[in-house]
């Protein structure tokens, strides 16, 4: 039907006759002349109907947007007052010598130029997805898996598919739940990642897997979480954590040499409690140079005790973060940090304002002036190395508020003042994570999978003190999105088995739920250890969107619906009958 695509027609194609399919982007009359801009998945060109050619002018006056057409033309030079440079096409036109009308349009629900509410632009997702943007991200989402697919085969692992239809894989959310026709009262659930598979595959000697697949949680959704998204996922026998890190270390940079061209350097690595301890957070934006200095050290004495009015019964933290170039905030705005840090349980946000090269506890402003006397202000500027034109921020309080305060007021602090530089690539590997978190009544958890195996201690040490243990474990952040995750794995059953009861798994459970894992892992089961990378996150990156919607060609809401299909629906009554289902109407 076709000899070119529109946006590929260079100055080369010059005097040939080319016949091109499409749709019509843009129409213009100027009474002698008709002008289209035609689309086409490569991008527009411009084509003209003259008076002149009477047929085909009247035909062409019927054109909408939207309209699908097929023409046949010249490619000819545009006068040079008429060559947009905006346009890749921009130097030639095509005038018309033929135009097929395929199929007309309604006029569109969604308007391509302004932005539509996000709702209609999902209801309408074929007509969303003809915006150039979009169809570009999911054009680099392809590149992206190529590169990997390449990169993946050349080290010689395995594509191999794993089942959708499953039985509970925990990653920490909930299950998606298929019923069964077949088992009575019985349900598959979708996997949330592959994990137990991969790990079954590893024992089976494969060696080295990955796979590009989806994994499916039912959990309160956000910009960069989706019910259903993308993992690349990995798994290796035989290899230690420092290799995954490695190898994976390299497939990031050659995505972000081959998109971006951009040669990134050695990621650094810090454990957990560092980032923590330094950022706030386990997913720390390093492109935010500012990070939290402990000064417990310096508050030692009784009257600050009381001026903090610390409960000493609590684990305490007092730190504080140095804002360069932030003495001249306005109260005003200070209140508003302090209002901000609120939310994650600060009683109070404390200033010190650096307005002069000879600060004294004279003349400083400050909010806990009270206890500021010179050796502690001495201290304090020592510590922070704070500057003329600075302001410190001090929070005292329990350790996690502190840290989750201070973490949050660092990256809010960094985009209002453009501290944060936004076009730098930040990548880091979080490690060592906790094995397990106690909650208030005294439970366990897993802070990874339960699968993820403990960095050495002994087990007399395990039993009694399982929040010690340290799992050997890692995240890849780049710039403060989590990436990826993954561990070093429980190959020996017995210490699968008490991690299971260590997270309060009863024994009847363990071998309902994983008793094919257990198993497994009494023959022969290899070391093995591997990561999971979240595809529609680098995409996002990547492509430089806000929101993994954009990268996706069919998104759900974030109440997990799908407006274009209409689904989550309701099921008729003989397909319930048949699965045993019967629906209790929601009270609410
Ligand atoms: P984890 O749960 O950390 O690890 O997931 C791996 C990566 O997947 C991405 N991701 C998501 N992306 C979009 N929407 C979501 N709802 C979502 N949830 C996770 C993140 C994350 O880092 N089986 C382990 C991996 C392993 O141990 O090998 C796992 O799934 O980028």
């Amino acid at each position: 039907m076709r000899t070119e695509y529109c946006g590929n027609i260079r100055i080369i194609h010059l005097k040939k006759t080319v016949k091109l399919c499409g749709w019509v982007h843009k129409v213009r009359n100027f009474g002698q002349f008709i002008f289209i801009d035609m689309r086409d998945f490569t991008g527009l060109v411009q084509i003209i109907f003259e008076l002149k050619n009477n047929i085909i002018f009247k035909n062409a006056l019927n054109l909408r947007n939207e309209f699908c057409i097929q023409i046949s033309g010249i490619v000819q030079k545009r006068e040079e007052k008429n060559i947009n440079i905006k346009m890749r096409t921009g130097e030639i036109e095509i005038l018309a010598s033929s135009l097929n009308i395929l199929n007309i349009s309604k006029s569109l629900p969604l308007n391509h130029t302004n932005h539509s509410n996000e709702d209609s632009r999902l209801k309408y997702r074929y007509l969303d997805l003809r915006r150039f943007n979009i169809l570009e991200n999911l054009k680099i989402r392809n590149k992206i898996t190529y590169l990997i697919r390449t990169f993946m085969t050349k080290k010689h692992f395995l594509d191999i598919e794993t089942p959708i239809l499953t039985k509970s894989t925990p990653e920490g959310a909930r299950d998606y739940l298929v019923p069964s026709r077949n088992h009575h009262g019985k349900f598959y659930a979708l996997p949330q990642s592959p994990q137990l598979f991969k790990q079954i595959l590893m024992i089976a000697g494969i060696d080295r897997y990955y796979q590009i697949v989806k994994c499916f949680r039912d959990e309160d959704l956000r910009s960069d979480r989706q019910p259903e998204f993308t993992q690349i996922d990995i798994e290796v026998s035989f290899m230690s954590s420092d290799k995954i890190r490695n190898l994976t270390e390299k497939l990031i940079k050659k995505i972000w040499f081959k998109i971006l061209n951009i040669r990134l350097r050695k990621f650094p690595k810090i454990s957990f409690h560092e980032s923590i301890k330094r950022y706030g957070s386990d997913k720390p934006d390093l492109r935010n140079p500012i990070e939290i200095i402990d000064v417990h050290e310096i508050f030692k004495n009784k009257k600050c005790t009381l001026f903090f009015n610390i409960n000493s019964k609590k684990n305490n933290r007092i730190a504080l973060l140095c804002i360069p170039g932030g003495a001249n905030l306005s109260l005003k705005k200070i209140d508003s940090y302090t209002e901000y840090v609120k939310q994650y349980g600060s009683k109070k946000l404390f200033y010190i304002k650096i307005i002069q090269f000879n600060v004294t506890s004279k003349n400083i402003r400050s909010s806990m002036k009270k206890i500021l006397d010179e050796k502690i202000l001495e201290k304090i500027l020592k510590k922070s190395n704070a500057k003329k034109d600075d302001i410190i921020f001090l929070i005292a309080d329990e350790e996690h508020i502190v840290n989750k305060s201070l973490g949050m007021l660092r990256l809010k602090i960094g985009d209002d003042l453009n501290i944060t530089q936004k076009n730098t690539w930040k990548p880091i590997w979080i490690v060592n994570f906790p094995m397990f978190h106690k909650d208030v009544k005294g439970n366990f958890s897993s802070v990874h999978h339960p699968f993820t195996a403990i960095k050495k201690m002994d087990e007399k040490k395990l039993r009694d003190s399982p929040d010690l243990a340290i799992s050997d474990s890692y995240d890849l952040i780049i710039n403060g999105y989590e990436i990826g995750g993954g561990s070093v794995r429980i190959h020996d059953s017995k210490i699968q088995k008490k991690v299971f009861d260590i997270i309060g798994m009863k024994k009847l459970i363990q071998n309902e739920k994983f008793g094919f894992l257990i198993e497994a892992l009494q023959y022969g089961a290899p070391p093995h250890a591997g990561i999971a990378l979240g595809l529609d996150r680098i995409v996002m990156l990547l492509t430089n969107s806000q929101s993994i919607r954009d990268v996706i060609a069919f998104p759900k809401t974030t109440s997990a619906a799908c407006l274009m299909t209409n689904s989550p629906s309701i099921s008729d009554n003989l397909t319930l009958q048949e699965l045993g289902i019967k629906i209790i109407k929601n009270k609410k």
